[in-house]
Formats: structure tokens, C-alpha cells, sequence
């Protein structure tokens, strides 16, 4: 079927517009287009509008004027508005027209600024709000959209996915975008892309979702019937936090060739439709349930219906304009576009200093990062010779603009048709392809780029330069070829290229016969990120013999340019390969490879012992190379096989297993039922609107903090005059600015803003407001602060020597200490460091002010704690908290980490509106975010423990440290729950445990899912392995038999009824098949050195309340209109957990009527006041009973009229009710009973009950690089009898995706100095799509229903996070398997997270022997364990 829209007919009528190489298919494709702005709210507005840039002076008012009439005042697009075309205003600098379309739409921009970048143009001057910011480094894929152009050359249309956020508007010179926005909406048709991510639940707080969509659908546009394989690698540049991935994987496989997808082939349309999508596998009507969704409820997907390319821009493109030349003027900087290598060549002579670009992706982080700023940018990319591929005599010559995705493919393309002796560099560069960046990056970073820019850690200049690949190098006069060898790079991204001359191409040779070639990264996360150390060896033998004749060993990582270890390679020549050689060749390179122990990157000794472990797989690989050559080389012995193994990932499978409601339920009740999450298809079509997406006022003006550089200092003076000189500065504020109080904070310990001293790098000094965010930014970093700097105390260890604690130091204790420990027949003492954890909500921190009459302030946060948020403002503006409304619609993602800490923000904004009385928004970049509001607590455990022969652990005395930072904040809720979890699931007679929380000079660090307790159970964990490997014990039958029973009592005095802890353990071992993998490991274990499997079995039990007993209250307000519809409102936010779903769950089983009648808006504080934040697992459990409470008052109201008119619908009853003059509207209220724990006399109830797992999960550790595979985890999780099991199982994935992340992954670095290193996903890296467990399982155990809490459910959030540790002590496990094999056993030392560096280091070996550490204390290293 054709669909055709009015605007495009006569177009798609014109055969002649069609290439003759398209298919038919691809003939049929039209634009349909999906408009935008609709979470824009463009035109009808009146006192707003959306296209008001600033940053473009009077432009966007013509802009606005031309677009507001295309669209009604619901937001959807008038017909005629398809064909119409958006004009930028007069061009008033000399710029060219930049000609591009979105989503069909032509856009004519005359006064593009080359500084501004495709993500800033979608969102703030088309409105298209869809498309996300997460990052603004290319990191997080929340930004992707669909970039097509067309090739005249190949006469192929070309569709990549790219960043939004690092495409310069100015590249985009006849190019066709799709956005979310472009290819469905919920109003109009959903594409089944965007439908089959929401059905699978594969959308929580949605912030990922539409980057993740355009990933999928740039896919299938070129690719409609893809492998999981082409999936995986499409979501290389994508991340989630909320998920787990696993859901949106599922989903997409029902277009793959694997899970069984026809495409729309099906004898009766998409097999989908027909529910055979071969996911399907529930036992409906059984007890058990194993399907979350029905594939039949899929749209199916006809690649034949996709939109075309817009035939204007084809024919113009033939007509050579994509080539010509243009200039495009901006505020700061000029960008040119040479239209001949020629014109390029002069200008780059005429302009030495220019920047060139190519895919941004360097220039783009330098300019957003690094505050640089090109006068002149030459854009290159669409010349003739940068681009073009020449196969020679001996090899392939790669134009400097080819992008990574060409070279790959055309390199793929070359190793199927040559013989395999010649494409090992081409093997080796595709190796390294494999594991750069992701395919956003990869579809737009050019070759050239790479080498260009010089980094130490490029991936492919070490193979280049291992390979001898040869550059040619051009100015205006001529060209000449240079050997990429260690004379190229001349120091830190420094080459030499002389600054008149311009890269030409790359030239990578064949292989020889007797050549072998490998290539190695070794990075923290394996998928899209940066490298330790990277690495291409290539020997050469003399013919027939296994004699050295020619060895290149370049690596990356290892100084500031990469190098080539040339006096170890010499030292090798002439010599045979074996035995000898490689001892000599690890002496010798553990000697030139060294670094100073201060070199920035840190892991130095790591670093260096992986130059030898890299060399040892390669000299492994070429002995096996070699002997298949004839050659008798020493055999490599079948245990260090793998150890020449490539990684290779495979496809992750799962099952999913859940109670079926009771037979008898009524198909209208939906609480039991996995139902979606109620916004899942908004957020997949971008038009569920975020805070920053709430469409611009008229004046609303933008804030820019003005951050301390130093962690202690007293601020000696502040100049802002060049600030205050910057283009559309409005005003600079400081603390006297506050009307109100400048005190702030959950303790009244912090500051607005700094007031003459600062105790954190990041603290607030100041704020900029301008017109525009980039003139906000630009003047905050003129501030010119002077310090007088005062000695900071950093981390924990300096709090201890320093005795710096906050208030009070909390003790638990029960039973006989003394007594326990003299019982015991063995004592050991013990302590693990466990990492702080960044939020990484996809969503950062963000807030819009808008001053109204009588001192009123609106504001739109995303915050999980409207009320504080709301308090905070009030204090200080200096109004009672009647003038502050605060609203959030929904998050971008929480974790904990908007609960408290979003007010820092808030309330500076709300300042600057108060004073300015305009509207202030301000949406933090990401690594402001990570900067200033804290994350995690680290701990610090130190404990000594008693047990007996039988490994029963009869005393502990357990202290705990944590990092609190320059504040309070919920340290002292945060380590009070650590405590309550100090003995994790296990029953102890003798405890006592003590927590001093450290007052450093870091960002207040603060809640984070769990809140404590997993570190607590963190530390318990530890001591419990330690027992087992003390007593050479499984760790599991240690743990089993310390498991709490029914009736038992904690440290605390509250005894324990419905433990499910056995059930849960029971269960969880049988559906993991514990036994035959533990068999199966300790096997493959013996039969290999180099490789080790470990498993772990980790059980949790999480209590459920605020254990501050006031907040466990919750409010509700109910509202049914006269129509019958219903409007619900409670006091808990949307972050993604599902709790609105839920609640409308809960309403629509009282009330009776369908979900569709109930409709939650937003959370606001002028309809529920006094609210608790939306924190502590327990919101469902307490908004639910007030949700309840509030609809039974409604439903006695409307009882007397049921009972007259019984056979009346819900719409007569309220009605009746209504004319008889009924209050319909309810508010509910809900206080937990009996709670109130005292720490004094160690009484009182802390909990209301408690959540139960286990969790098993098995690993594999490469013990020569420290990189683990998660292969399998199987988690049976105790949720009572759950409101919605999708939402349910979606937060074990997700909480045990982040507990991953806690344990095995994410690692915040600080200087010596208080400096947070790591501020963005380049740095930081959280789980992504390839770290899911090969096999993951997830049970919520079945009859298990729980007296406690709404329909006998129990809550979800936190609980599940913990289990991740079973991952971690896996890792343990196998570590403890390596060590073995170098005669080293008992308990040792694994901090947390477990690193490749940390597995690495501690699988001790050889190779870590000629590396050893430096002497601490005696350099000042890189980071600091905090
Ligand atoms: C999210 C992300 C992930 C990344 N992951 C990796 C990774 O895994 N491994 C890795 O090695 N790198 C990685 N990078 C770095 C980057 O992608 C590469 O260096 C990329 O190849 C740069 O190409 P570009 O076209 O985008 O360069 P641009 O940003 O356009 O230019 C980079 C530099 O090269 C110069 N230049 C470009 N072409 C020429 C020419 N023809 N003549 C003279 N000078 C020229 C420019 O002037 C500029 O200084 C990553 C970057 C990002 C943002
Ligand atoms: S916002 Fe562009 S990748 Fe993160
Ligand atoms: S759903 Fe992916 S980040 Fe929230």
C-alpha cells in the first residue's frame, strides 16, 4: 500500500525522480512526515514561543513568524504546512544558504552559526524536542538521528545514524534528517519501531528512547531484515540506565532474521500480527507465566512504507551543489567549504591556523569542552580525492576524509576476496573498528581525523604505524609521503604535518606471507570507549624459517604519543621465536615501556604489566601462526589456548517468569497484570515532554553557574568585568543576591551560594544570566575567582587521620561481643573499599523559573522531592511556601540522585528569576552535573569476625567509613541504613557495627538506589567469602548455612516474620543449575591457565521504609469529572519506575473502571502538599494506600447510587452523583503503622518488612588483561504478589544493571587535589548494551504475598541493586582460581569496582612481578581512591 500525503503527491508521481539503481521497493518510499514540536507546543501559545533563539538576534522572529501558522493549537501540523519551507531571516554577514531538510520539511538557513550544533537547532529553534541531550559528547546515543544524503557518484542514497549533538549545523548542506518526531507519533501512527520499544517494555523513564529508536530505524532503512548481530553492533553508541537493555533487545529481535521476523513477507502480512514471532512461550492459565508481551499485538513492520528522500534535494545534490563552496559567518567563527581540493589547498595556505573538520568529533569535545574557539574552520568532507578508495599493487589508499563505517566496509570487502596472508593489517585494523567508539562516531569520523588528531590513545595509529602504512601530505605546492613511524607524532597531539599542509590520504599495505599482524585494546568497558593501553604487533620472518627478520610493537597508552618500542624490537631481531625470545622480550619491555608512577591516566603498573600480558597473547598467536605454516615451533599447550582467543560476543538470551493472576481475575483488573508503562509510547515518539523540553518563554533568559575550581579555599576576590563585557550577559549573582536566607541544605549546612569560602571543587560561587545558554557559559568561564587555597582533606583515609567525622557516629550492637568472639574457633580481620557511583541519569539536572504576581515562583524540576525542592526555594526567596509551585511532569531518570541534591540547582535559579522577574531555565551540561551534585557514598569497611569450624559466623564487629563530602545532606540516613544491613541476610548472635560518616572536601555525595545498603551488605559479603576461603570452604555453603530463618531476630531487635530467604535461595540455585556449573567451571578451570570461570551465589534482604519514621506518610487527590474520567494525583514522582502505571492500576481496581478513564498529569505541590520524596522503595507502597484510601472515599460517595441504579454504567453513577451534588473529588492519606526505630535503646520497629533475593551469576576472566564476560545470572526475587510484573522485572534488570555497573565497572577518579577527572561517558563509563549476562534470568518468586503493602505487593526499586554483587564475588571467585595457579591462596583484598585493572593486578603472575608498583608516598599519583 502507497500512502501519500498532500504536498509530496506530484513528486512521488514522477518516476524520473528515482534513480534507476533503487529497487522497486525502495521507489515506494515516501515521506510521511511526522511534523514536530509536538512536545514543542509551537504557535497558539500566545504569551510563548518555542522559536525565540536569541543566540540568532532578530532571526527567529521571521522564523517563528513562518512556522507558527503551520500548526493548530493541539500541536498537530496543518496539511499544507508539509510543503511549506522554513526561511531563516535576511542574510545580513555574507553568509551562503544552507539548504537541508527535517523530516520532509525543507529549512533554508541564511545565518547559520558554524558553532551550533544539529542538537540546539532541532530542539530550540524547530521545536523538535524529541531528539535528546545526555551528554554533548557523542556518548550517549540519547542525541542520535537519522542523517541521509545523497551520493551522485555511487548514485546511492546513504542513511547513518549520527550524534545530533557533536553535527555542526553547517555540515548538514543538503543533507535529509529524521528525527523521532519524523517517523510516527502517537496521534497519528506509531512506527513499529517506535511501538515494539514501548510494548517490550523496553522504555522506562523514555530519556534513551528515542536515540535508541533512530538507531533502530537508521538500521532497518538500510537494512530490513537485520541479524541480532547488526543490532547489538547498531547500539554500540547507545546507553540506558533504567533498563537493564534486555527488554529493548527482545523487542527489536522481533525484526531480526533470529527472531524470526518475516519483514512483512508473511503469506498473510508480518508474521508478527499472526503471533508467531517466536518469543512467545507463556502458559497462560497456569500458575507461572513466562511472557511479559504478545508479539500479536505488533504493528507489522512493511519496509516498503518508509519515507523517501526528499527529491529536491537529489536533484540538487546531482547538480553537483552539495560540493560547491560556501561560507557560512557565525558569532565567533567562519566556516568555509572548499569545493576542489584545489580551493582547499589555498585556503588551508591562507589560513594555516584553521581548524579542519571532518566528523567533529574531536573539534566538536575541544570546542564544547575545552573552551576552544576556531576563527576558521575549513570543511573538507565532500571532496573528490579526501574521499576516495584506490586499491593499488600493494594495498588500499583510503582518502583522509573516508569515514570509519567506509574504511570498514570496504576493508570487510578486501578480506573476503583476498588471500588471508595479505589482509592481516586489514584484520587488524577492522579488530579495532570493532571495539571504537560507536556506529554514530564511526558514520561520521573520518580517518584522517584520527591520525590528525594524535591522541596517545588512538586505536588505529598503532596498527598504522605497526603496519608501516604511509601518509601523503600536501600543501598548495605539492605533495610528499611520510612513513608512519614514531617520527610522525612529534609530541602530545602534535604531528609533523606542517600547518600550511592538509592530509591527503593513508596508504595501508598488504601483508606479507611471512608477516603476522595483531591489534589489542584494552579498555574499562569493552563497547564504545577509550583505551588503557592499545597495542598492533607485527613480526616478520625470514622465509620458511622462525627467525625474526623484521618486529614492530607499537602501543598506545603507554606515553603521550604513541610510541613504538623500538630498542626491544631491535634487540629481537635475527632471533628465533620461543621460549627465550619471549623472556626477554617481557624484560626488555617491561624496561622501555615504563612510565612515571605520577603519569596522567593513572594504573600505571597496570597499564605497563599489559604490554607484557599483550605481547605474551601475541607471541601465542604466532607460535600457532607459525606451526600451521609447517614450521616446528614449540606447540602452544591447550591450556593457554584461549589466551589467543578474540573476544567475540554473542547473542544474550533470557527467560523471565512471573505469577499468573488467579484464575478467575477479571480481564478488567489489571493490578497482576504486565501491563505497559503508561507513557512508554510517548516516549518512544518524543513527544512525552521533559522539563527542558516545556517550550521557551518569550523572555526567558538562561543561567550559567559560576563553579569553585578548588576543593578548599578561601575567595580572596571575584572580577566578572569580562564577563559582565560578554555578548548578551544580563546580570552576574552572587550571595548577596539571595533575598532570602543564603543557608540552605537537609541540615541547614550549605550555602546558595559560596559565601567566602568554598570546600569543594564544583561548589556554587556564582551564576551568569544571558540570553542565551552558550553567552551564559562563555562569560561563567570569564569569572576570574582568586583563592587563597586551605589544605582539603579528600579522602576517607585523610578523614580518619584527620578525625574528621560529622555527627553523631551511630553504633549498633546486640548480644555478647566478648563471649562471641571467644566461642569462636577462628578470628580474622578484614576491609574492602567500595567505589562512589555516579547517577548518570540519562536526564541531568534541570530547572525552569517562572516569576509570577504576589512573590509567586512556578517551577518546573525534575525533582524527586517536590516538596524539599519547594521549601528550599521558599527559604530563599524569603516567601512562605504557598507562593512556590513546584511541578515535574516526569524524569529523565532518578536513582536518588534528584532527591536532595536538585535543589543546588533549583534554588540559584529561582534566584536569578526572582531578581531578574523573568523566566530562568537551566539544564546542566552533563559534566557540570557530575561535578557538582555528588553521587554515591564510597565506603570503607574494616571488620573482624569470629566463626567456628563449621563455618557458622558466631561475632562481628564491623566499622564503616563513609565519604560524605562538604555536607550532610542523607549521609546520616545513608550510613544508619548500611548499618541495618551490616549482616546482609544472615543471622549472627554477636554484632557490632559503627559508622562515622567523613566530612571531606568533595561534592556532597548522597542517596543513590539502595541508599546505603549495598554498601553494608557489600562488606558483609566480604567477610563471608573470607570465612570460606579461610576455611577452604565453598563461599556458598558458608552462606547458606548463616541464612536468617523465619522468626529470627536482627541486630536491631526486630524479628523477622515471611522470610522467603530460603525459598528465593532454593530456587535460585535449581533454575541456575548450580551444581552442573560448578562442576563445569572447576573444570574449565584445570584445563586452562589463562582464562578462569567463578561463580557466586549472593542472597539480599532489603528493609522497606524511610527509616526517618515521619516520612513514611503519602498523600493522594482524586478527582472524577462529570464525563466519568478520572484525574489521579499523588505525591510520588515519574521517574521511570512505573509508579503512575501502578497507581492507575491500583485506581482502576477500586474504582472499578478501565486504566483508559484515569489519567495522572503531572506531581505538583499545589495538589498534594507535604509530600515524602519519591525515595526508600516505598513509594508504591505508600502513594498506593493513600491512592486507595482517596478512591474508597469516592466509591461509598457514589454507593447509593450503584445501588439504585445497578445496572448502570460508572458515566450514570457519577453523573447521578453529580446532580444530587456529591463531592467527587477525594484526597487519600497513608501513614505506615507501628514503625519508629530508636538507636539509643536499639528498639523499635526500623521496617515495615522486607524485600528477599538471591542471585547466582557465573563469569569469565581473561586473568592476562583483567576484561571479564558476564556469561549467565539468574536472580529469584521476592516482590510479594506483584501490581505489574513487566514493571516489576524491568527494575530487577535495571537495579541489577546498575549494582553491575556499582561493582564491576564505574569508577569516579579524583586528583590528589579534590578535582573530579571523570565527568562524562567518555570517561565514565556505566553498563552498556554488551555487558548484559550472555544468559539472564529473572524470577519473581510465586505465592509469596505480603500482609504489608498494597495488594499484597512489596516494593522493587532498591532491593534487586545488590544482586549485582554476585557478579563481582564471581569475579572473586575466579580471581582466587588464577592465583592458585602461582601457589598463592586464602582470603585477599578485591576493592570494589572489580576493574580489568583490580582482576588484572590480583591475578598475580609473572608478567605482574616485572611491574610492580611504586612505592606510595613516594609520587604524587594521577587519582586518589576517594
Ligand atoms: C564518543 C567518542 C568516542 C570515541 N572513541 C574513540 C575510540 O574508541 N578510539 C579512538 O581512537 N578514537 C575515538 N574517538 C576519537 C575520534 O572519534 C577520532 O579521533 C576520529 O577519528 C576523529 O575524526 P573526525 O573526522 O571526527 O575529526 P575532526 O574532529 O573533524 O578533526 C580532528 C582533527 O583532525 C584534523 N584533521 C582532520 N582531517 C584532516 C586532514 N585531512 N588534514 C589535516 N588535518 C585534518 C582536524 O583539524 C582536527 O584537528 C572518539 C570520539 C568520541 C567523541
Ligand atoms: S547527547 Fe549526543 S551522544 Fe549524548
Ligand atoms: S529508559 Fe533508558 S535511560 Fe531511562
Amino acid at each position: 500500500m502507497i500512502k501519500v500525503l498532500p504536498g509530496f503527491c506530484a513528486l512521488t508521481a514522477h518516476p524520473a525522480w528515482f534513480p534507476s539503481s533503487w529497487t522497486a521497493a525502495s521507489a515506494l518510499w515516501f515521506w510521511w512526515d511526522g511534523g514536530g514540536g509536538r512536545g514543542g507546543g509551537r504557535g497558539g501559545g500566545g504569551t510563548r514561543s518555542i522559536f525565540k533563539s536569541p543566540q540568532h538576534g532578530g532571526a527567529q522572529d521571521s522564523v517563528s513568524r513562518t512556522m507558527a501558522g503551520t500548526q493548530n493549537r493541539t500541536g498537530s501540523e496543518t496539511q499544507d504546512s508539509v510543503s511549506r519551507t522554513i526561511t531563516g531571516p535576511e542574510n545580513r554577514t555574507g553568509s551562503d544558504e544552507l539548504i537541508f531538510f527535517v523530516n520532509g520539511r525543507k529549512i533554508v538557513e541564511r545565518n547559520p552559526d558554524p558553532e551550533t550544533t544539529l542538537l540546539t537547532y532541532l530542539r530550540r529553534k524547530l521545536g523538535l524536542t524529541g531528539t535528546k541531550l545526555g551528554c554533548a559528547e557523542g556518548g550517549c546515543g540519547a542525541c542520535t538521528v537519522m542523517v541521509s544524503r545523497y551520493q551522485p557518484a555511487s548514485q546511492r542514497l546513504l542513511h547513518c545514524a549520527v550524534n545530533a549533538c557533536l553535527a555542526p549545523l553547517c555540515s548538514l548542506h543538503l543533507v535529509a534528517v529524521t528525527t523521532v518526531e519524523g517517523i510516527g507519533s502517537v496521534a497519528r501512527k506509531l512506527h513499529p519501531v517506535q511501538e515494539r520499544i514501548a510494548r517490550a517494555h523496553g522504555s522506562q523513564c523514555g530519556f534513551c528512547t528515542p536515540g535508541i529508536v533512530m538507531s533502530m530505524y537508521t538500521l532497518l532503512r538500510n537494512n530490513p531484515r537485520p541479524s541480532m548481530a547488526d543490532v547489538e553492533e547498531a547500539f554500540q553508541g547507545n546507553l540506558c540506565r533504567c533498563t537493564g537493555y534486555r527488554p529493548i533487545l527482545e523487542g527489536y529481535k522481533t525484526f531480526t532474521v533470529d527472531g524470526g521476523c518475516c519483514g512483512g513477507k508473511g503469506k498473510d502480512g508480518c508474521c508478527m500480527t499472526n503471533g508467531n514471532g517466536g518469543l512467545q512461550n507463556s502458559k497462560d492459565g497456569s500458575e507461572e507465566a513466562t511472557s511479559l508481551y504478545n508479539t500479536a499485538d505488533f504493528e507489522p513492520y512493511d519496509p516498503t512504507q518508509e519515507v523517501i528522500f526528499p527529491p529536491e534535494l537529489m536533484s540538487l545534490s546531482k547538480c553537483g551543489e552539495s560540493s560547491r563552496s560556501l561560507r557560512f559567518r557565525g558569532e565567533r567563527t567562519t566556516w568555509l567549504q572548499p569545493d576542489s581540493l584545489h580551493e582547499f589547498l589555498l585556503l588551508k595556505w591562507k589560513h594555516p591556523d584553521a581548524r579542519v573538520v571532518v566528523g567533529n568529533t574531536e573539534v566538536g569535545i575541544e570546542v564544547k569542552f575545552k573552551n576552544m574557539a576556531y576563527p576558521v574552520v575549513l570543511a573538507p568532507g565532500s571532496i573528490a580525492e579526501l574521499n576516495a578508495v584506490t586499491h593499488t599493487e600493494d594495498g588500499i589508499v583510503f582518502g583522509a576524509a573516508c569515514t570509519l563505517s567506509h574504511m570498514g566496509a570496504v576493508l570487510r570487502k578486501a578480506v573476503q576476496s583476498l588471500p588471508p596472508h595479505q589482509t592481516e593489517v586489514f584484520q587488524a585494523v577492522l579488530e579495532q573498528l570493532q571495539w571504537f567508539a560507536g556506529q554514530q562516531i564511526r558514520n561520521v569520523a573520518a580517518v584522517g581525523g584520527n591520525i590528525m588528531t594524535a591522541s596517545p590513545i588512538s586505536d588505529l595509529n598503532p596498527v598504522f604505524m605497526a603496519a608501516g602504512c604511509k601518509l601523503t601530505l600536501m600543501d598548495k605546492d605539492g605533495s610528499r609521503e611520510v612513513l608512519m613511524d614514531d617520527s610522525f607524532f612529534t609530541g602530545y597531539r602534535k604531528t609533523a604535518v606542517e600547518p600550511q599542509e592538509i592530509l591527503l590520504s593513508i596508504h595501508i599495505p598488504y601483508s606479507q606471507k611471512s608477516q603476522f599482524i595483531s591489534a589489542f585494546k584494552q579498555s574499562p568497558r569493552r563497547e564504545d570507549d577509550i583505551s588503557i593501553v592499545t597495542a598492533a604487533m607485527s613480526v616478520t620472518f625470514s622465509p620458511g624459517t622462525d627467525v625474526v627478520k623484521d618486529l614492530r610493537l607499537s602501543f598506545g597508552g603507554m606515553a603521550p604519543v604513541t610510541v613504538l618500542a623500538r630498542r626491544t624490537a631491535d634487540r629481537l631481531l635475527g632471533r628465533q621465536w620461543g621460549e627465550e625470545l619471549l623472556q626477554e622480550a617481557c624484560s626488555l619491555l617491561a624496561e622501555e615501556m615504563s612510565l612515571d608512577p605520577s603519569a596522567p591516566g593513572g594504573m600505571v603498573s597496570y597499564r605497563r604489566t599489559l604490554t607484557l600480558s599483550l605481547f605474551y597473547k601475541f607471541y601465542l598467536r604466532v607460535l600457532q601462526k607459525l606451526r600451521l605454516q609447517g614450521l616446528s615451533v614449540q606447540e602452544v599447550s591447550s591450556e593457554c589456548l584461549s589466551a589467543t582467543e578474540v573476544y567475540r560476543p554473542e547473542t544474550p538470551s533470557s527467560v523471565q517468569v512471573y505469577q499468573a493472576v488467579p484464575e478467575g481475575q477479571s480481564l478488567g483488573d489489571v493490578v497482576g497484570r504486565p501491563i505497559m508503562h503508561l507513557s512508554a509510547l510517548k516516549q518512544a515518539t518524543g513527544e512525552a515532554v521533559y522539563c527542558d523540553d516545556v517550550p521557551l518563554y518569550e523572555n526567558e533568559l538562561y543561567l550559567a553557574l559560576i563553579t569553585s575550581t578548588k576543593a578548599h579555599a578561601r575567595i580572596l576576590s571575584v572580577d566578572t568585568a569580562a564577563a559582565e563585557r560578554s555578548p548578551g550577559v544580563v546580570c552576574c549573582l552572587f550571595a548577596s543576591d539571595v533575598p532570602g536566607s543564603n543557608v540552605t541544605g537537609m541540615r541547614q549546612d550549605e550555602t546558595v551560594f559560596a559565601d567566602g569560602q568554598v570546600t569543594c571543587v564544583g561548589h556554587i560561587v556564582g551564576a551568569v544570566v544571558a540570553d542565551t545558554q552558550l553567552h551564559a557559559q562563555r562569560a561563567a568561564k570569564a569569572v576570574k575567582i582568586q583563592y587563597e587555597e586551605l589544605e582539603p582533606v579528600i579522602t576517607i583515609q585523610e578523614a580518619i587521620v584527620a578525625q574528621s567525622f560529622y555527627k553523631p557516629i551511630r553504633t549498633i550492637q546486640s548480644g555478647d561481643l566478648e563471649a562471641g568472639f571467644k566461642q569462636a574457633d577462628h578470628i580474622l580481620d578484614g576491609e574492602i573499599h567500595i567505589g562512589g557511583q555516579e547517577h548518570f541519569y540519562l536526564e541531568t539536572n534541570v530547572t525552569l523559573a517562572v516569576p509570577r504576581e504576589d512573590g509567586e515562583m512556578e517551577l518546573f524540576i525534575s525533582s524527586q522531592s517536590p516538596s524539599d525542592s519547594q521549601a528550599f526555594v521558599a527559604k530563599a526567596l524569603g516567601v512562605p511556601a504557598n507562593r512556590v509551585l513546584v511541578r515535574v511532569k516526569r524524569m529523565g531518570g532518578g536513582f536518588g540522585g534528584k532527591e536532595s541534591r536538585t535543589s543546588v540547582l533549583s534554588t540559584v535559579v529561582a534566584v536569578a528569576a526572582d531578581k531578574l522577574k523573568r523566566p530562568v531555565r537551566c539544564m546542566l551540561d552533563r559534566d557540570e552535573d557530575m561535578l557538582i551534585t555528588g553521587g554515591r557514598h564510597p565506603f570503607y569497611g574494616k571488620y573482624k569476625v569470629g566463626f567456628l569450624q563449621t563455618g557458622k559466623v558466631v561475632a562481628l564487629d564491623v566499622t564503616f567509613y563513609s565519604n560524605a563530602g562538604n555536607s550532610m545532606d542523607l549521609s546520616q540516613a545513608i550510613m544508619e541504613r548500611a548499618l541495618f544491613h551490616m549482616e546482609n541476610s544472615y543471622s549472627i548472635p554477636n554484632v557490632r557495627g559503627q559508622g562515622f560518616i567523613c566530612r571531606t572536601n568533595l561534592p556532597s555525595n548522597t542517596a543513590f538506589r539502595g541508599f546505603g545498603g549495598p554498601q553494608g551488605m557489600m562488606v558483609a559479603e566480604n567477610w563471608i567469602t573470607d570465612v570460606a576461603h579461610c576455611l577452604g570452604r565453598s563461599a556458598e555453603e558458608v552462606r547458606r548455612l548463616n541464612l536468617y530463618l523465619e522468626g529470627e531476630s536482627t541486630p536491631y531487635n526486630q524479628i523477622l516474620h515471611g522470610v522467603t530467604l530460603d525459598r528465593c535461595w532454593d530456587e535460585c540455585l535449581s533454575r541456575s543449575e548450580y551444581e552442573r556449573r560448578r562442576a563445569a567451571a572447576d573444570l574449565f578451570n584445570r584445563q586452562n591457565r589463562w582464562t578462569k570461570r567463578g561463580l557466586a551465589v549472593v542472597p539480599t534482604k532489603f528493609g522497606i521504609s524511610f527509616t526517618a519514621t515521619f516520612l513514611n506518610q503519602a498523600g493522594a487527590l482524586v478527582h472524577i469529572y462529570r464525563d466519568g474520567s478520572v484525574l489521579l494525583t499523588h505525591g510520588g514522582t515519574e521517574m521511570g519506575q512505573g509508579l503512575h502505571t501502578k497507581m492507575v492500576q491500583v485506581a482502576s481496581r477500586v474504582l472499578g473502571i478501565p486504566c483508559a478513564r484515569i489519567y495522572v498529569s503531572e506531581t505538583s505541590t499545589n495538589t498534594v502538599a507535604n509530600t515524602s520524596p519519591t525515595a526508600a522503595s516505598a513509594s508504591s507502597d505508600l502513594n498506593g494506600a493513600a491512592v486507595l484510601n482517596a478512591c474508597q472515599t469516592l466509591l461509598k460517595r457514589l454507593e447509593p447510587y450503584r445501588t439504585q441504579n445497578p445496572k448502570g454504567s460508572w458515566e450514570d453513577w457519577v453523573k447521578a452523583a453529580y446532580l444530587d451534588r456529591v463531592n467527587l473529588s477525594a484526597n487519600g492519606f497513608y501513614r505506615t503503622p507501628d514503625l519508629g526505630y530508636d538507636f539509643d535503646t536499639n528498639s523499635g520497629r526500623a521496617f515495615n518488612y522486607y524485600s528477599y533475593g538471591v542471585a547466582c551469576s557465573e563469569v569469565e576472566i581473561d586473568c592476562l588483561t583483567g576484561a571479564h564476560k558476564n556469561l549467565s545470572t539468574t536472580i529469584v526475587m521476592d516482590v510479594g504478589h506483584s501490581l505489574n510484573p513487566a514493571i516489576d522485572v524491568g527494575q530487577v534488570e535495571g537495579g541489577f544493571m546498575q549494582g553491575l555497573g556499582l561493582f564491576t565497572l564505574e569508577e569516579l577518579h579524583y586528583s590528589p587535589r579534590g578535582v573530579l577527572l571523570t565527568r562524562g561517558p567518555g570517561s565514565y563509563k556505566i553498563p552498556a548494551f554488551g555487558d548484559i549476562p550472555t544468559q539472564l534470568t529473572v524470577s519473581l518468586l510465586r505465592d509469596a504475598p505480603n500482609d504489608k503493602a498494597i495488594f499484597a505487593s512489596k516494593a522493587v526499586g532498591e532491593p534487586p541493586l545488590f544482586l549485582a554483587s554476585s557478579v563481582f564475588y564471581a569475579i572473586k571467585d575466579a580471581v582466587r582460581a588464577a592465583r592458585a595457579e602461582s601457589g598463592t591462596t586464602g582470603p585477599f583484598r578485591l576493592d570494589s569496582p572489580a576493574s580489568a585493572e583490580r582482576i588484572r593486578t590480583a591475578c598475580c603472575d609473572r608478567f605482574t612481578k616485572l611491574c610492580p608498583p611504586a612505592q606510595p608516598g613516594t609520587f604524587t599519583p594521577w587519582s586518589v581512591r576517594v
